[in-house]
């Protein structure tokens, strides 16, 4: 029989991609999201319409605050494995709708770990963030480090999720992996994002925004690289003597929980991967170079080591052919 995947934000970004490498080496997945608008719908639907295409994909319309609904659609799909990818995403959007952020990220995984509890659900992958390292100056960012002075108030519900998740693994032994994504591109995504925005007006000759004068530095993960990484890890399962073996001190002593970076391990400078979008745009951005957002952090950078330990991740893309291929997507999608 199939493995039954269920997969919470299937229409989003990084969910899509996720359950269509499930769906592709032959499982079963269903796919739930609310389809809200805090990007534009319609490509939340294309990538849906993409998905429906595969007799294995089912799709539950609904938001993870309803817990009743929620759980109806996992208690009637019984999966073993969760993949929760739902959330309120976006640093800036978050400093003045907290409440969205409160409601998607805190309550409604809570319902997700509370419905994998009554269901003793095999595997619960959660997807975080590298902002809960908040201004964290050592860098690379390991899992062990202190995570406790978030500067957004998304980072803050973020490492609220892991908190809380880390309690109900040690309360039910509930096996959980907590993944710490490393700013994500890719086809197909977040139109919210910097490398998506500025594309878009490099193509339209209007000016870019660039925050601190373009010194920061992020970790870019090439979207297919973070799914091999998920994709590896789905029966990888934590133990509670996981210690011993990986002898590592971030990994829980009291619960099958462990929290893992998945990054691309090289910081790049955003002056560069601007440079990089001009030249395959084979156009000049007219530049307005601003000051820092309030809640951004000048530099992310993962070190992937632990992951590497369980499942031989391996990050391949460099940001320069990873934005090549965003770009081949977005000028056909777009026209
Ligand atoms: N993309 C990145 O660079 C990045 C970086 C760090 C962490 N993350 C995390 O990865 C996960 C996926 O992010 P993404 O980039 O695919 O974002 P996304 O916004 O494209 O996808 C999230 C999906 O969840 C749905 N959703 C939001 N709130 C919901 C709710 N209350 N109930 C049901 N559905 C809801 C949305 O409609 C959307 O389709 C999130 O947890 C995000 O915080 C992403």
């Amino acid at each position: 029989m199939k493995t039954k995947i269920f997969i919470t934000g299937s229409s989003g970004f990084i969910g899509f991609h996720v359950s269509k490498r499930y769906l592709d080496k032959g499982f079963k997945v269903c796919g739930f999201d609310s389809m809200n608008n805090y990007y534009d719908v319609g490509l939340k639907k294309s990538r849906l319409r993409i998905l429906k295409n595969y007799k294995s994909f089912s799709f539950i319309k609904g938001n993870l605050e309803n817990q009743r609904n929620l759980n109806n659609a996992i208690y009637n799909f019984k999966p073993s494995i969760i993949i929760h990818l739902a959330a309120q995403a976006g640093v800036r959007y978050s400093i003045q709708n907290p409440q969205v952020y409160l409601n998607s990220n805190v309550v409604g995984t809570y319902h997700v770990i509370e419905a994998a509890k009554k269901l003793k659900i095999k595997h619960l992958i959660i997807g975080s963030s590298s902002s809960v390292y908040g201004a964290n100056k050592k860098f690379p960012f390991q899992e062990i480090d202190k995570t406790d002075n978030q500067v957004s108030f998304y980072a803050a519900t973020k490492k609220s999720t892991e908190n809380l998740a880390h309690s109900y693994s040690s309360l039910w032994k509930l096996p959980i992996t907590i993944l710490r994504f490393f700013t994500v591109y890719g086809p197909w995504g977040r139109p919210d994002m910097a490398y998506f925005k500025f594309t878009k007006n490099i193509i339209k000759g209007k000016k870019i925004d660039i925050y601190n004068r373009g010194k920061m530095y992020r970790d870019y993960t090439y979207i297919d690289d973070i799914v091999d990484g998920i994709f590896k890890l789905t029966n990888k399962i934590p133990k509670l003597n996981q210690l011993k073996k990986y002898k590592n001190d971030s990994l829980s002593r009291v619960a099958p929980f462990r929290i893992l970076n998945i990054g691309n391990t090289k910081k790049i400078l955003l002056l560069d991967f601007i440079n990089a979008l001009e030249k395959e745009l084979k156009k000049k951005a007219v530049k307005k170079f601003m000051p820092m957002q309030k809640g951004d952090v000048y530099s992310t950078l993962s070190d992937t080591k632990l992951l590497k330990r369980i499942t031989g991740y391996n990050p391949k893309t460099k940001y320069q052919d990873g934005i090549k291929k965003f770009l081949n997507w977005y000028l056909n999608y777009y026209n």
